[in-house]
């Protein structure tokens, strides 16, 4: 009870260079209070304790920023370990996600940290991105990128040293999908401010990334093919059919998309009947169209000179999040998606920009100016990560293989460059490709369980994790546990053994890197 008199303003005094404190805030809060969820890592665990939440409001003189860090001490069950989790989409933290991330890491005693970079909790970057019509407001957009990350990690550190009188004894970060990225920013930035770090699905290739987010809307622009939703749903739906199986066991889950691109085309499904398509409420066939929109989107963005441009998402990924149509008056139109801001804010620089109808080649001329403006602050593709091997730091990531928005075969692009340059890659960093999961959640796959336990005992006890677990629910209707292997390596079910539903009949083997991955690693076969 000593530690919850001390939770006051006065307990603390955060400096930062090139930053002021503006204001402090300090009280206890029960957990019980806030919202938990089971489904963030680390896993919730139901126990009822308090906290010290100490909120920062601090500016970078000069900057006109304001940026507040959230920082929440476990009063009773400190763990002497400081974990910061990281945000998604446009938000650097500081979310109703994040704070289900949070309380799940107090509940394991952990003192956890967020930020939201000065830039609130906006859905998308229009409230702050242009200025004016023209201009990008650089400073905020270098906060969200990089500065408050570093921030963040020093001004949480000092409330933990003011609080509990020592530094923590080990640091971590752990988030997905933006907060992925965010981990992959500090590992080349920043990269002896933590000693772990979890990344999932991180959005490392912001331009490239943006593209391909685009990619279906402007492949349906400019062939005019407008597909029913239901016929993106069952040609994806056939994937899995058809390729589940490559893997020697049926369980609803495609564990190897390279294999199932050669074993799966869309266009044999032209003219097969939905009974039951949920657009029309009727009998239709699957179009022509429909089967070139889905080879499009797998394939991935493209030059007019057919250049590659990016990944796709993996074969058997979803398609009607970003090839989304709307059909509701019975004519099929393309509908605004999540890429286009990359062109609206940062491209044109003007809120009242619409993307209607790009010639193949004004699409390409627009994604190569934003990867000559934006690249070296956005993307962090940075395989040079020897200093957080010289500091120790310990490195996993994990990406969905059935990601509709963020292509997994980036991550294992980024993987693949480190490896090259780190012959012992092994030893500090690992990939966990994931079968089956969507992007950070959902799909037919599960998320990872307990990389942030794995990542602790390969940090503080030297084990590395040489697999990781998942659940998921078997087409039987089963909740069934299956581990997941360390790329390149891939699971392996020994049949002899006579019942994939059990853990110990499956083993993680080496395979070759799939030549797709090894060839296209030259940066000089990407288009820009
Ligand atoms: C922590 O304090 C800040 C500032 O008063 C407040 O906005 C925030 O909601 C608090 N968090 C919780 C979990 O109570
Ligand atoms: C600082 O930001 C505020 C809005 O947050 C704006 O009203 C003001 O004009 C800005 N000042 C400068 C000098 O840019
Ligand atoms: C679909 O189009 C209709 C008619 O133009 C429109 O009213 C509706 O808002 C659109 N729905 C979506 C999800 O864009
Ligand atoms: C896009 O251009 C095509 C022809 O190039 C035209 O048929 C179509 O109506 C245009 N769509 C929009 C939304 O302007
Ligand atoms: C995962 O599934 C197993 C059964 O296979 C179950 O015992 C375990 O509690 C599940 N774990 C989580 C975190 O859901």
């Amino acid at each position: 009870m000593a530690l919850a008199a001390s939770c006051v303003p006065e307990t603390f005094a955060p400096t930062l260079f090139g930053g002021l404190v503006l204001s402090l805030e300090a009280s206890v809060v029960d957990l019980s209070t806030v919202a938990n969820s089971a489904s963030t890592q680390p896993s919730a665990s139901s126990e009822d304790v308090s906290f010290c939440n100490v909120t920062v409001t601090y500016t970078h003189p000069g900057q006109n920023d304001s940026i507040i860090v959230e920082t929440w001490l476990p009063v009773d069950n400190w763990n002497e370990r400081f974990l910061a989790v990281g945000g998604g989409g446009w938000n650097a933290g500081r979310t109703a996600g994040t704070s289900a991330a949070m309380a799940a890491a107090i509940a394991d005693g952990y003192a956890t940290v967020t930020t939201d970079a000065g830039l609130g909790s906006y859905s998308d970057p229009s409230p702050w991105v242009n200025p004016s019509p023209g201009n990008v407001n650089m400073q905020y957009l270098q906060n969200f990128a990089t500065s408050s990350l570093n921030d963040e990690a020093i001004i949480g550190k000092s409330l933990v040293r003011s609080f509990y009188g020592s530094d923590p004894a080990y640091s971590y970060w752990s988030g997905c999908s933006t907060g992925g990225r965010q981990g992959l920013t500090i590992a080349q930035r920043y990269p002896d401010i933590y000693d772990g770090i979890v990344s999932g699905a991180p959005v490392i290739y912001w331009t490239r990334m943006g593209m391909a987010n685009t990619w279906p809307q402007q492949f349906m622009n400019m062939h005019g093919y407008y597909p029913y939703g239901c016929e993106l749903e069952a040609i994806a739906a056939a994937a899995v059919e058809v390729c589940d199986g490559l893997d020697g066991v049926v369980d609803g889950l495609i564990s190897d998309p390279d294999a199932c691109l050669d074993s799966f085309n869309p266009q044999e499904l032209v003219g097969t009947t939905i009974s039951n398509c949920s657009q029309t409420g009727g009998e239709i066939t699957i179009s022509e169209s429909a089967a070139k929109v889905a080879s499009a989107f797998w394939d991935g963005p493209r030059t007019v000179k057919g250049d590659r441009v990016w990944y796709g998402p993996s074969i058997g990924a979803g398609l009607t999040l970003l090839a989304a149509t709307n059909c509701s008056t019975g004519v099929c139109v393309a509908t605004e998606n999540l890429g286009w801001p990359l062109f609206r804010y940062f491209v044109a620089k003007d809120a009242s920009w619409v993307s209607n109808n790009l010639s193949h080649e004004a699409w390409a001329d627009m994604g190569h100016s934003a990867f000559q403006q934006w690249q070296s602050i956005m993307d962090f593709d940075d395989p040079d990560i020897s200093r957080l091997q010289r500091a120790g730091g310990k490195l996993l990531t994990y990406h969905g293989l059935a990601d509709p928005m963020i292509p997994a075969k980036g991550t294992e692009h980024y993987y693949e460059l480190v490896a090259r340059e780190f012959p012992d890659v092994h030893d500090f960093y690992r990939h966990f490709p994931v079968p089956g999961l969507g992007h950070c959640s959902g799909g037919a796959g599960g998320p990872p369980l307990g990389l942030l336990t794995q990542i602790r005992a390969w940090v503080e006890e030297g084990t590395a994790p040489d697999h990781a677990k998942m659940n998921f629910t078997h087409p039987d209707g089963t909740t069934q546990t299956r581990i997941l292997c360390p790329y390149p390596q891939k699971a392996f079910y020994n049949g002899r053994c006579g019942n994939a539903a059990k853990l110990d009949c499956w083993s993680c083997v080496n395979r070759n890197a799939p030549a797709r991955t090894s060839s296209s690693t030259s940066r000089n076969q990407w288009s820009f």
